[in-house]
């Protein structure tokens, strides 16, 4: 049985690949007036389904609940800047779907509200990682993990389990490609 944090950490090493290659295009978008549509739906797809609704699913409903029973509240201190910062992305991604309706998309706030996100996400992920995290370590017992792993499973499956999981994952290699940062292979 993988630790909680540590399915965590790695729905945090996929979130962070597709940080990338938002930021990488994000910079193409910029630098050469090229706009791919597909690409920002699919990247907004990504943050709201993946990173909101699978990822900070689990979190929130899950283990900062847990944190919570075990002395680590979510009113104040690292866990309601977390909560904070996971509102604040959601404010983000809004923009940026804002920025694509209408008909007539608004690339400069797509772009801004895009990087706004990738540096909002960088330093969160980095704080959970490396902070929060650990100090969650010294909190949970061996049978609050287990119990964690089973509500984990079971809020995945409500979305899906592996098989959107999956799709997530090819996605991500999809974005990575468009965005020119792995070579396509045929
Ligand atoms: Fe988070
Ligand atoms: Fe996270």
């Amino acid at each position: 049985m993988k630790r909680s944090t540590r399915r965590l950490i790695d729905d945090h090493d996929l979130i962070l690949r597709a940080i990338e290659a938002i930021s990488v295009e994000a910079k193409n978008t910029t630098d050469s007036g090229n706009f791919n549509e597909s690409f920002w739906i699919d990247s907004i797809d990504f943050i709201k389904n993946y990173a909101d609704g699978i990822h900070h699913n689990k979190e929130e409903n899950h283990l900062f609940e847990m944190y919570s029973q075990r002395g680590i509240g979510k009113e104040f201190g690292p866990v309601a800047v977390m909560l904070n910062e996971h509102i604040i992305g959601r404010v983000c991604v809004n923009n940026m779907e804002s920025a694509l309706q209408n008909g007539k998309t608004d690339v400069q706030k797509l772009v801004s509200s895009a990087r706004e996100y990738c540096e909002l996400l960088i330093q969160h992920i980095t704080k959970e990682n490396q902070i929060l995290f650990p100090l969650g370590e010294t909190v949970i017992s061996d049978s609050d993990e287990i119990l964690l792993n089973t509500l984990f499973d079971d809020a995945e499956l409500e979305l899906g389990g592996n098989q959107t999981i999956l799709h997530y994952q090819n996605l991500v290699i999809s974005l990575e490609e468009r965005a020119g940062i792995l070579e396509v292979v045929k």
